[in-house]
């Protein structure tokens, strides 16, 4: 780096005291159990969206940004309630929810229609099958899956920024500690994490926008869990099974010249 690095210096872990190194290991030990759940969490809330078994991009794009598919009332009407109704009135139907579903639209059109096929099955006596000659109801099938609403973004995306910020500051802060060269390597593992945070964040909302932006929050994570990774292995191996080069340790654990 530049000439004035010489007269800078890092303690490695080796000359930590004892009971700073216990405190480090603990604490490294319940963020990485951590992490594990928030893996465990988005597979949760995330696999499957996309009907597939397990968690792909496309269940990721369809959390934040919705499917793009049929309403509910339009896939049943293309699917399993498709002997139900001639073509007309199924035409009908999908026109009417394409044109936004309004109730007057509904009572003037679309009523007739399903009191007059529907009816038999979806009078309402069966709890399980939607009373579809009811608006109130019918509404409830024909909204449109648009992903994280922006309130409930903004509630995920604050609980991240502050939380990840402190769970990198505590491990890149721990980190520092461990000799790892070249020097801007490890200011990219200290620093990624941070970068990956914004991308990731900025991505949920872009992805409303524009659906490939589900690979940035995809490769954003994958680097902050790369990182994690990196510093958590590095500092947990150097603290406790490392040994520093002789004429590193003879110097007392500062290491001059060796910035950062
Ligand atoms: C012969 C009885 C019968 C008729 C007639 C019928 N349905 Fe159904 N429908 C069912 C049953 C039973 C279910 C629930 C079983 C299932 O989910 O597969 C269902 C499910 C549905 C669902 C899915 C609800 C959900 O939870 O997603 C919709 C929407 C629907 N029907 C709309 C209609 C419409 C519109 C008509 C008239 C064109 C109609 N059905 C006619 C028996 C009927």
């Amino acid at each position: 780096m530049s000439s004035n690095s010489s007269s800078k210096s890092f303690i490695h872990f080796s000359f930590l005291p004892q009971a700073q190194k216990m405190l480090y290991t603990l604490v490294l030990l319940v963020l990485g159990t951590g992490y594990m759940m928030a893996m465990a969490q988005i597979y949760i809330t995330h696999a499957g969206l996309d009907g597939k078994p397990g968690l792909s991009i496309d269940d990721i794009i369809i959390g934040y940004s919705g499917s793009k598919g049929a309403t509910r009332l339009e896939t049943a009407l293309g699917g399993p309630m498709k002997g139900m109704a001639p073509d007309a009135d199924r035409n009908a139907m999908v026109a009417w929810i394409h044109a936004g579903a309004s109730k007057e639209e509904f009572d003037a059109k679309i009523k007739p229609i399903v009191e007059q096929r529907c009816v038999v099955c979806h009078s309402g006596s069966n709890a399980n099958i939607p009373k579809v000659t009811d608006f109130d109801t019918v509404s409830k099938l024909v909204v449109m899956d648009t992903g994280m609403s922006i309130p409930t973004l903004i509630r995920v995306s604050h609980i991240h920024l502050f939380g990840l910020t402190f769970i990198f500051f505590i491990t890149g802060t721990i980190f520092v500690h461990a000799y790892m060269r070249p020097v801007w390597f490890k200011c990219l593992v200290v620093g990624v994490p941070f970068i990956g945070i914004l991308l990731d964040i900025a991505s949920w909302y872009l992805t409303k926008v524009y659906r490939p932006f589900g690979w940035v929050v995809v490769v954003s994570g994958g680097f902050m869990g790369l990182s994690f990774a990196i510093q958590w292995v590095a500092s947990i191996y150097q603290m406790w099974l490392y040994k520093l080069p002789k004429e590193m340790a003879d110097k007392g654990g500062q290491i001059p010249g060796l910035g950062g």
